[in-house]
């Protein structure tokens, strides 16, 4: 019998449990994927506490995982038993067993351990999304980023940084500033002890920066907007801190600026898309330009504890579940 992590009703960390968990064999088109690491991420979250309406009557948690493929299902043709594989899917990975559609999964190269490639799926391809779409950083731009010592974070500082892109960063604490400014950030403002709109003007000469990816939302939003450039863009990814709330269109006109709420899923929506990126990113692991950092690990049976510390700021980087 395999087992998951499920919440039967909305709530807090202590609504999930560890229960024992049937699975299907794979239909056409489909693959049983073991799991060797689900990857942790804020969107769990969301789910869990219901912010973000379920897929059924219960919730499996989840986001992204890696792991070896052990049955195919009819029709599939482009993966092997045995071979090693990673997915992100906003929900349903926090399980030691799962059946998938074979063309939502990506085959691993041998530079990408199973435990990494759990923790970039969704967290990776975010970053990637974010700084070639959302706002395509280039060379020369000064952008900020808040949470910068978290999983999605510590990516974009060093991504950000081998195009060329002078990336401030904004993170709860000195340690956490220290470990930003060693993954790609020019600066790191401790945003708990100080406001970060002076420290961003006098960074940028006055002028402000082209960008702001601001995955904290309530607490952060307004100030993001007073460190935008003229004409520079607003990218909401987040909101680890809560909602926005406020927000007026006509805040845009004191910049002439851009505002856009981009989801992942929607850039990955195409096998063809996925996959490109997803060798984009593996790309950038092999030569070291990307060092995942993986800060924490826990038994997937005690995914609530690790949900706890994440929403507690306690974690650094990403965070990662063992079955
Ligand atoms: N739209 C998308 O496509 C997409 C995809 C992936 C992730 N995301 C978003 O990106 C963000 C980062 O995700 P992640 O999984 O990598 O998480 P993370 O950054 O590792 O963790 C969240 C961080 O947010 C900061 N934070 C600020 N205010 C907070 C508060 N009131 N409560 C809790 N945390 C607070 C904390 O860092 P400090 O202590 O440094 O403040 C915390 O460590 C999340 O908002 C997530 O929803 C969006």
């Amino acid at each position: 019998m395999e087992h998951a992590i499920i919440a039967r009703e909305p709530g807090g960390p202590e609504a999930l449990d560890w229960v024992e968990w049937e699975v299907h064999d794979p239909d056409e088109g489909e693959v049983l994927v073991r799991h060797s690491a689900v990857g942790l991420n804020f969107i769990d979250t969301y789910f869990r506490s219901g912010l973000y309406p379920w897929p059924g009557e219960i919730l499996i948690p989840g986001g992204e995982a890696a792991g070896v493929v052990e049955a195919l299902g009819p029709g599939v043709e482009d993966l092997q038993v045995g071979d090693r594989v990673a997915y992100t899917t906003p929900n349903g990975a926090c399980c030691t067993a799962r059946v998938m559609p074979a063309d939502r999964l990506v085959k691993l190269p041998d530079a990408v351990s199973d435990e990494v490639a759990a923790s970039v799926m969704l967290k990776g391809l975010t970053a990637h999304y974010l700084i070639h779409d959302s706002y395509p950083a280039t060379d020369g731009d000064t952008v900020l980023v808040h949470a910068a010592a978290g999983g999605v974070g510590l990516l974009l500082g060093q991504w950000l940084r081998a195009k060329g892109v002078r990336a401030l960063g904004t993170a709860g604490g000195a340690e956490k500033c220290e470990l930003a400014c060693r993954h790609g950030y020019d600066l790191a403002i401790d945003y708990r002890a100080r406001d970060f709109i002076d420290p961003v003007m006098e960074a940028t000469e006055g002028l402000g920066v082209d960008a702001v990816y601001d995955s904290v939302g309530r607490d952060t939003w307004r100030g993001s907007l007073a460190c935008l450039k003229k004409r520079g863009s607003f990218v909401n990814f987040g909101q680890s801190s809560g909602a926005i709330e406020g927000f007026e269109f006509a805040d845009l006109a004191k910049g002439s600026f851009t505002a856009t709420r981009p989801v992942l899923f929607d850039f990955i929506a195409a096998t063809d898309e996925l996959r490109a990126r997803a060798g984009d990113l593996f790309g950038a692991i092999a030569d070291s330009t990307l060092t995942p950092r993986v800060g924490q690990r826990w038994p997937l049976a005690h995914t609530a504890e690790a949900h706890r510390a994440l929403e507690a700021r306690e974690t650094t980087g990403a965070s990662v579940l063992i079955p």
